[in-house]
């Protein structure tokens, strides 16, 4: 299995999407690594108390699903390597290039208040990617011309100082890459986005669920049909469900065709629930145990470090530092 690296942004409101377009697609391969990546948090507003709670919240969804078994799960911050070469690639990304970055575009241009770090961040995300020597970076759609800039810089600089990077891919699944909008399907589903009811949480209990999937917008007419450009919010419910029950779209697609929106959505309902139940209550039960979750991002920790760090070496010594 090809080496992957990924990451996540500590929050306490992971969304549906967030499972769907990326930790779904996470492997426990023991030369994989996945990090809360804590230190990309501070590049918008953050209250101390929240983060410190979500970090430990983020790495303990990490360990439920399995990863830190098979795999490295650690904390950004804990590795300080991230932040060392994240320096060093500031000093080599392009102004031009930074300006190009869709998610800055969206969140940051034009405005003067918001944090330099918030322009920069896609090279702290190269760096996080680069350290480990992985060729594939698990993510959503959303991610893609991120890992598409850290192609860039690693060809850039192993064409300037020597073949120190490995240079990696993005992998994207063709199902789930982008979840919508329960509010608006034409608008990816976000955890930053201030409508509850637009957004799935895994930390959600079952009738909030049920709720927010029963008041999700549809399209007009009433025959369940999986055409995206014509019925977004259908089409979106449609994948939501056929990856989270392994059934086809077109077997869904079937079986409720005919039987109006409310029964298509109380089916959905019922998948989803199904789904989020069972790593909601193991996320419960780890956060119980903060010594069993702090021994093994201690496991990550060091594990990351192994690799970080005569990786950072090797890049000092190739551009000159020592
Ligand atoms: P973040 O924390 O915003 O999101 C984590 C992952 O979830 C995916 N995702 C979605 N996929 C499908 N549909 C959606 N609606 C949806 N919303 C989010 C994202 O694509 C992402 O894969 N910059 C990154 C974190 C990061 C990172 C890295 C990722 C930092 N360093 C190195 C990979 C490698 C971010 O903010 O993701």
């Amino acid at each position: 299995m090809a080496k992957a690296f990924s990451g996540i942004q500590p929050t306490g409101e992971i969304t549906l999407g967030n499972y769907i377009g990326a930790l779904r697609n996470w492997q426990p391969d023991p030369g994989s690594f996945y990090c809360v990546v804590d230190m990309h948090s501070l590049s918008q507003p953050w209250e101390p108390a929240e983060l410190r709670e979500n970090i430990r919240s983020t790495a303990a969804l990490l360990l439920a699903l399995g990863l830190g078994e098979g795999s490295h799960v650690f904390v950004q911050s804990h590795v300080p390597e991230h932040a060392e070469l994240a320096w060093i690639l500031n000093c080599l990304g392009r102004m031009g290039e930074l300006s190009r970055m869709t998610q800055f575009k969206s969140k940051g241009r034009g405005k003067v208040d918001v944090s330099v770090g918030l322009f920069t961040y896609p090279l702290l995300m190269a760096s996080d990617i680069l350290l480990y020597r992985v060729e594939e970076v698990p993510v959503g759609e959303d991610q893609k011309q991120h890992v598409e800039l850290t192609r860039d810089m690693a060809e850039r600089f192993n064409s300037r100082f020597g073949p120190v990077f490995t240079v990696p891919a993005p992998r994207i699944a063709k199902l789930g890459a982008r979840v919508m909008s329960l509010r608006n399907p034409l608008e990816k589903m976000s955890k930053s986005d201030p409508d509850p009811n637009s957004k799935i949480l895994l930390s959600d209990g079952e009738d909030a669920i049920s709720k927010k999937i029963m008041t999700a917008v549809t399209d007009s007419g009433r025959e369940v049909a999986y055409d995206p450009k014509e019925k977004p919010g259908v089409s979106n419910l449609l994948e939501i469900a056929s990856i989270l029950s392994g059934e086809s779209v077109a077997a869904l697609a079937e079986r409720y065709r005919d039987q109006g929106y409310g029964a298509f959505k109380r089916g959905v309902a019922e998948i989803v629930v199904a789904a989020v139940r069972p790593l909601r209550e193991k996320v419960e039960g780890l956060l119980e145990d903060p010594a069993e979750i702090d021994r093994q991002l201690e496991q990550g920790r060091a594990a990351a470090e192994r690799e970080a760090k005569p990786m950072l070496g090797q890049v000092k010594r190739a551009i000159g530092l020592v």
